[in-house]
């Protein structure tokens, strides 16, 4: 039974997944997409993985098996627990470049990366993707890309269970617009009953997560964890069986403790993702122009302290137990 924090470019970087951690010590978190270019030759290539971010799996975009050779070297020794590729991407930038959602097409060369990916280290491969390409709901493509894919070791798939179109529309509108099919995640699952089938897209609602449990390996979640991330007390709660509890300042304060010195003089990144944290109380709006105020002050990011002193008695309302 898992549940996933899904890979979101400009939103899951370290600093929320610090934050998710801190909220949910279950759950299995996801960078970024990072393209095999942009490792090698990036400053991400200093990153290591910290204690606290276990398990912690990359997401790798490219169409060069020789790079994912040079990546894999990278990433094992930052000490990432998994390598994820993205064949599910529909960004017309990506696609331009080869790779993303138009390798459903070409499971051959994937499955050649994963060979390659699989020869040099013993972490896990997997592949997040989508049921397919267009209008056409067929689902031969997927089969066969499955098919061909764990043959070459791949033996875990992240299913978005909606199609990418990849002319006409934008990427924010891929994530709404091709209708979801669980039912056809459902029947990938069922013809390849030998491979981890986790289920993503559109999910947001605990007893859902629970039902489809009963069915698939796992679960990932994206938007719904960004827009709400206190979401996740519940998942660790009711999934997970987690008793501990926790307030919002408690959450914060532990946050901050968490930020190295550099990373806590980056205001304005390190308070982004806390955005959402007051979601759906009485002091969302408070908050969110607190921390406006705070990124344009020359205050340090302690002084968020002062939010909770001021806001004592309305913050125990919204304590989650
Ligand atoms: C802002 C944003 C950035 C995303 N970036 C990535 C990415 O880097 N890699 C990827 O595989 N999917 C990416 N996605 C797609 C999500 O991982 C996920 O598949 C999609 O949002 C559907 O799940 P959800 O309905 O739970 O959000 C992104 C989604 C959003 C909203």
């Amino acid at each position: 039974m898992k549940v996933f924090l899904a890979p979101m470019v400009g939103r899951t970087d370290k600093y929320f997944r610090k934050l998710v951690r801190i909220i949910s010590p279950n759950i299995v978190l996801f960078t970024e997409m990072i393209t095999v270019d942009s490792l090698i030759r990036g400053s991400f290539k200093k990153y290591l993985v910290n204690e606290t971010e276990h398990p912690l799996v990359i997401q790798l975009a490219g169409n060069d098996r020789n790079k994912f050779i040079e990546c894999t070297k990278i990433v094992s020794e930052q000490g990432f627990d998994e390598i994820n590729l993205n064949i599910g991407c529909p960004s017309s930038k990506v696609v331009k470049g080869g790779f993303g959602a138009c390798q459903i097409e070409d499971p051959i060369k994937v499955a050649q990366y994963v060979e390659a990916i699989k020869a040099q280290t013993n972490i896990p491969v997997s592949i997040k993707t989508r049921l397919g390409l267009g209008y056409d709901h067929d689902l031969k493509n997927i089969k066969e890309f499955i098919r061909i894919t764990s043959e070459s070791g791949c033996d875990t798939y992240y299913i978005h269970a909606r199609n990418a179109i990849l002319n006409g529309i934008s990427t924010r509108k891929n994530r709404s617009v091709p209708p979801l099919r669980y039912h056809d995640v459902l029947k990938l699952k069922e013809l390849f009953p030998h491979i981890n089938i986790y289920i993503n897209g559109g999910i947001e609602d605990i007893n859902e997560i629970k039902k489809m449990l009963d069915t698939y390996d796992g679960v990932m979640i994206g938007r719904k964890i960004y827009n709400n991330p206190m979401f996740l007390s519940e998942v660790e709660h009711i999934i997970f069986s987690n008793s501990d509890t926790f307030s919002i300042q408690d959450i914060v304060r532990e946050y901050i403790s968490r930020l190295d010195a550099e990373e806590a003089l980056n205001k304005q990144y390190a308070l982004k993702h806390l955005t959402n944290l007051y979601k759906g109380t009485a002091l969302s709006k408070k908050w969110r122009i607190y921390l406006h105020n705070l990124v344009n002050s020359d205050q340090r990011i302690e002084n968020l302290e002062n939010f909770f002193v001021e806001n004592d008695y309305e913050e125990k309302k919204v304590n989650c137990s």
